[in-house]
């Protein structure tokens, strides 16, 4: 296994723990998210549902801000699993808050079986709104 491997292998299995926490008695859909750092450090969320529906975190969200909290705001890489055999893409709102952080994200969705697609933030974001938009 190459080193880039065993990092990925790393994040698949933080992203599988990270969905086994996943607070979602209403939907009962379980995700997972590990974001990598560029220092190495590995930070997971998972969605956290709520009693008024509309208060629902999303696992992806919940992994930035946590990294963010913690002092850090650098990433390359997310996965994000699902208990689904098929893939599970982040939605619009998460695409947009990783897109303050990290515009080229690589983004790998996974099963609990394994990785099945990987994607770049820019293909799943075009034409991004971001930071850069506000300098006059
Ligand atoms: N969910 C995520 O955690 N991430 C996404 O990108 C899509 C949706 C969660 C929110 C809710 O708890 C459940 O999945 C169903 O929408």
């Amino acid at each position: 296994m190459t080193e880039r491997d065993e990092r990925i292998a790393r994040l698949l299995e933080a992203a599988l723990a990270a969905r086994a926490k996943a607070y979602a008695p209403y939907s009962r859909f379980l995700v997972g998210a590990a974001l990598l750092a560029t220092n190495g450090l590995i930070f997971t969320g998972c969605n956290v549902e709520n009693a008024s529906y509309g208060l629902t975190s999303c696992a992806e969200r919940n992994a930035v801000f946590g990294a963010v909290a913690a002092g850090c705001r650098d990433f390359t890489h997310l996965i994000i699993t699902t208990d689904l055999s098929g893939p599970t893409p982040p939605c619009g709102a998460c695409r947009q808050v990783l897109n303050e952080f990290a515009p080229a994200l690589w983004i790998g969705l996974a099963s609990p079986r394994g990785l099945l697609e990987n994607h770049t933030l820019s293909d799943l974001l075009p034409k991004a709104f971001g930071p850069w938009n506000l300098r006059k």
